[in-house]
């Protein structure tokens, strides 16, 4: 498939690109009208950090900065993948990429697929007029390589809107859920192979709200993936976004049964991490509070990623967008400074379970000791 750069001026979009514009469409009015979260939770719930009552620093001294792929995040987020390919998403991306430069924190763009279809959808993507300095992910799904995307395909949708990184998305149960989706998931691996060693930049691979198993991980990696995001169950559920818009009780009711497929954020993250000790992993799939943020580190994320909190603010502003990342971000430094941690890399020592202060020994100080009572 090759960009066709004459068709920059053209009004009439193709066929393919009016089906695309009006699924992207229909994607946000049901994620920002509908209940479109999972029946499952993330398991975060089940995850606690210690309260330390004595920090022994100050709440500026926690260091929240982060590297990920070799970028510096002001904190460990991520925005998640969302849309483009519309007018109204070229609004809602502008004001994402400006909030995301100025907090300092990572944007990834919606599926760039339109774009391929009709280049005069570009613009829709391109977020460096306005934030030239943002880390900034592409998007495609890896299926698509089996529907006549080319590895040079991806080079050009990386390079067309300047990113630092490619997602490639797994959606085989919101494909199955669509009418007429793109399901022919064969032999992909070893193309998703062939787009990493092509690349320049890394490549990341994401599910949409259903996770990643460790199994599926460790081949993603073997083949050249350099990060996993995890985009587990728990927050936005796609079988009820496609559910939603199938305007069809029957296909609605079939959607429906798979309202709590997949795996919970919290416990594929920590399964990835005891499984593969280095792999970079980022959490996603219903984080929404800076708390929960510091939680997936602590079960062995490397950063943390959002989409659906990010949306609606999107549509206002990008003051909006900004507040609602300050708010995350306020919660993360908070989290640290009362669980003890100075960075990102002390959480993983944060984790409480009921019972754990039990295994601690108290040794008297000579101050303690001299005292009646030792508690
Ligand atoms: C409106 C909307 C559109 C999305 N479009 C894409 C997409 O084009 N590509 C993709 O990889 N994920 C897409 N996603 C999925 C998100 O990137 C994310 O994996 C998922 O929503 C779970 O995160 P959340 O619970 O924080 O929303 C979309 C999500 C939303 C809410």
């Amino acid at each position: 498939m090759v960009l066709k750069r004459t068709r920059f001026a053209v009004v009439d979009k193709s066929p393919v690109a009016r089906i695309i514009e009006a699924r992207k469409s229909r994607h946000l009015d049901i994620c920002l009208e509908e209940d479109v979260a999972s029946t499952l939770d993330t398991g975060f719930g089940r995850v606690r950090l210690r309260h330390e009552a004595l920090p022994e620093c100050a709440l500026e001294d926690v260091e929240t900065a982060i590297e990920f792929l070799g970028h510096r995040l002001a904190a460990p987020l991520v925005i998640s993948s969302m849309t483009g390919g519309t007018e109204r998403a070229r609004a809602i991306n502008d004001n994402l990429a400006i909030a995301a430069q100025a907090a300092g924190v990572a944007l990834a763009l919606g599926s760039q697929r339109a774009a391929l279809e009709d280049v005069a959808l570009l613009p829709t993507y391109r977020v460096r007029d306005v934030a030239p300095n943002v880390v900034l992910f592409a998007n495609i799904g890896a299926v698509q390589l089996n529907y006549g995307v080319t590895v040079d395909d991806t080079r050009r949708i990386v390079e067309s809107i300047g990113a630092n990184a490619l997602y490639l998305h797994l959606n085989p149960l919101q494909e199955a859920l669509q009418p007429r989706g793109d399901t022919n998931f064969r032999s992909l691996l070893p193309r998703i192979a062939a787009v990493c060693r092509a690349l320049d930049v890394p490549v990341i691979a994401k599910s949409v709200g259903s996770g990643i198993s460790v199994r599926t991980a460790a081949r993603l990696l073997d083949a050249g993936v350099a990060a996993i995001d995890i985009a587990g169950a728990g927050g936005t559920s796609w079988a009820r976004v496609e559910g939603r818009r199938a305007g069809d009780p029957t296909r609605e009711a079939l959607a429906e049964t798979f309202a709590d497929w997949g795996y919970p954020t919290a416990e594929a993250t920590e399964a990835l991490r005891l499984a593969i000790p280095h792999a970079v992993i980022v959490a996603s799939g219903g984080i929404r509070t800076g708390v929960e943020i510091a939680k997936a580190i602590a079960v062995g994320a490397n950063v943390a990623a959002a989409g659906l909190p990010f949306l609606e603010p999107a549509t206002r502003s990008a003051e909006a967008v900004s507040e609602t990342i300050d708010v995350m971000i306020a919660g993360y430094r908070i989290a640290l400074f009362v669980s003890g941690c100075r960075n990102a890399s002390d959480l993983p020592g944060a984790r409480y379970s009921r019972g754990s202060d039990a295994t601690v020994t108290v040794v008297p100080s000579s101050a303690t000791s001299k005292a009646s009572t030792v508690v």
